[in-house]
Formats: structure tokens, sequence, C-alpha cells
């Protein structure tokens, strides 16, 4: 039977919703949830048997940790056995929203969250729905996003159940995910911020929170940080079309790169925001806005529509090399396909 799906559209929908859920993660169930970042896969994250659902769900390898969400800083300290005056200070900064802190794993988290790991992600979000339902629980959820695992992560209630609603009973439907792509994940048990995810919170937000002068020290973007966030080692976050981050002059130089890729024009859907190529039929040119924080709320939404179209090919136009685009720049080479000049790695 596939999902149950719940709308949250007024309060006392929501509020039926969060009962109905909170239940359902007493009984120690996994169910869909929505965040302002992209839908998770939520269990209680101090029952081991919970958590361990999640990964089944997911079929996510069992060296990858696991997010918890908590509904304060509070409930994040309870979390960890040593919160550094950083974690304080960017949790200030930052929460409720798209900050993920790694920090040391309290005795109350059980092993299985951190996959063995002696550091711990926790997360406040800002959802709404995620709040509440946190609130009603009392108890932190583990969630990962709530995709197959190196898929792309959805960002509304129809991309969970389209992935994994028939391994679910229940989905709850907070609209469309207003982020967009997951949450900035940062190292914080020491005295200087590493980030080891880019998100929407840039470097330059982080260090000044951190009070930290930017240049002050050297690169602390880890892309593939060694080991320090496993699931930065996989390819991850992409559609099932093959995708290319491209930057062409005009409809001749766009055609030429397509036929290098091997790119047919009839299954190729093109992404662009500033240089919109004319010969394609206009259905397979998407435009997505020239500014990082509508890009990032339009781009799964868009990657998943030329899934469902058939799409071979996904050309996405490169973005800038700036700060504010870094966790999008960052996305988009994980979900290229590797090959000659992809710049996947
Ligand atoms: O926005 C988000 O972060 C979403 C929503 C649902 O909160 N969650 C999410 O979770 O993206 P997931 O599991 O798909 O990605 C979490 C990332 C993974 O790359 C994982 O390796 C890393 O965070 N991570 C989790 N715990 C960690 C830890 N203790 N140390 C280092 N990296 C960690
Ligand atoms: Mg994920």
């Amino acid at each position: 039977m596939p999902a149950e799906v719940l709308p949250t559209d007024t309060t006392a929908l929501l509020s039926a919703a969060v009962n109905r859920a909170a239940e359902r993660l007493r009984a120690g169930e996994v169910i869909g949830v929505p965040t302002e970042t992209v839908y998770g896969l939520a269990a209680n994250a101090l029952d081991p048997d919970a958590v361990a659902r999640i990964y089944a769900v997911k079929g996510r390898p069992a060296h990858n940790p696991i997010i918890v969400h908590v509904d304060s800083r509070a409930m994040a300290r309870e979390c960890s056995s040593h919160w550094t005056p950083l974690a304080e200070r960017l949790a200030a900064a930052f929460w409720p929203g798209a900050l993920t802190l790694v920090v040391a794993r309290s005795s109350r988290i059980p092993e299985i969250v951190t996959a063995g790991g002696s550091t711990v992600g926790v997360r406040w979000p800002q959802h709404p729905f995620m709040n509440a339902v946190i609130r009603a629980c009392g108890f932190p959820l583990a969630a990962p996003s709530a995709n197959l695992a190196n898929r792309l992560s959805p960002t509304n209630a129809g991309h969970v159940l389209g992935q994994l609603g028939d391994q679910l009973s229940l989905i709850v439907d907070g609209g469309d995910c207003n982020v967009g792509i997951e949450s900035t994940v940062v190292d914080a048990t020491g005295d200087v911020p590493r980030i080891l995810r880019p998100g929407m919170i840039d470097e330059p937000a982080i260090f000044a929170a951190a009070g930290i002068a930017p240049g002050a020290v050297g690169n602390t973007i880890t892309p593939a940080g060694p080991l320090r966030s496993p699931g930065q080692l996989e390819k991850h976050y992409s559609p099932r079309a093959r995708l290319a981050v491209r930057s062409w002059r005009d409809d001749d130089d766009l055609a030429r790169q397509m036929t290098a890729l091997g790119a047919r024009p009839e299954h190729t859907y093109i992404l662009a925001h500033t240089c919109l190529p004319h010969r394609l039929p206009p259905s397979q040119v998407i435009l997505i806005p020239d500014d990082a924080e509508a890009f990032a709320r339009a781009l799964y939404a868009q990657l998943h529509r030329c899934d469902d179209a058939g799409a071979e090919w996904i050309l996405v136009e490169a973005l800038p090399d700036i700060p504010a685009w870094a966790g999008l720049t960052d996305r988009l080479r994980r979900a290229s396909t590797p090959g000659p000049g992809s710049g996947s790695g």
C-alpha cells in the first residue's frame, strides 16, 4: 500500500498531522517529513532499532552517519558531550535554520546514528511541522534526506512518494521546501569552523558569525574531507539522466558541446539562467533564476521534472564562482556524469 500523505495547510490539519506523526515516531516507525531544506526520513534518534529502519528504507551504507534534528539549543546540547563555544555561536546565529553542526557525540545518541563515529551532526530546522513534531515527541529525530541512497533529494511530498511511497506508511506534506538544497554541514568540534558540505549558509556568513576574519585561516572547505563527512565521498544527489555543467557562447557553441557529449537534441534538457538557447524545443529549455536562493529553491524540482520527462541528458549552465553559489556548485559537481571535462570527481 502506498504511503498516506497528510496535508498541513490549515492549523487543524497541521496539528492532526503532528499528532499522527508523533504516534508513529513513538512506535519506532520511519516516516517522511518536510523540512525547509529538503524532505527527510525521520525516526526516533534515541531508538537504535528505529534508526536501523532508516538505513534499510534508504539503502544507505552503514558507514554514512545520520543528522539528528532538535527543537532547541538545549536539546542540541543534550546530544553532545562537548558543546563548544564555536557551536554555541553558530547555533545562536543560524538556528533554527539550514545549518548542521558536527560536535562530540553524547552517549545518549546510539552509535548507529553516527555510524560508530565519535561525533554527531545536529540541526534545529526551521520548518513549523518539524518543530511541532519534535516538541510533541520530546526526543530528537534522526533524519537523512528522503531519497534512495545517491539519488536526488526530494523538495516536495510528491518526490518522496515517487521514490519511497511503497516503503513508508506516512508522509507529511509540508509544501515545497523553502531552501531547496541540503543544509551546510560544519565541523564545530574545534575553534575554527570547517565546512564539510557547503550549502546556502555560505562560508563568509559562517566565519562572520564565528568572529573569525576571512583569510585568517587557510582553506576551510573540505569538499571531500578525508573521511570527515563520509557521505561526501560518494557520487550523490544525482538525477537519473546524465548531467553536465557547461558554459556556452551561443547556440552553435552549445550544439558543438552537445555533440561532443553525445547528447541527442530531442532528449536533452537545458537549465539556463543567463545565456538562453533558442534552437531546442522551448519545453526542453528550463529557465532558472539568476539568483542563488531562488535557484536553490527551483533546482531539484526541475531536475526531478527532467527525469520524469525522460531526459537522457541535462546540461546546466555554469554558475558564478562566488561563495553564495558554492553549495549549488557542489551539488551539481556531485550530480555530474564522470567523463572528460565534466568536472566531476
Ligand atoms: O538539510 C539537510 O541536512 C537534510 C534535512 C533532512 O535535514 N538532511 C540531509 O541528511 O541532507 P543526509 O543524511 O542526506 O546528509 C547528511 C550529511 C551526509 O553527507 C553525512 O555524511 C554528513 O551529513 N554527516 C552526518 N553526520 C556527520 C558526522 N557526525 N560527521 C561528519 N559528517 C556527518
Ligand atoms: Mg542525502
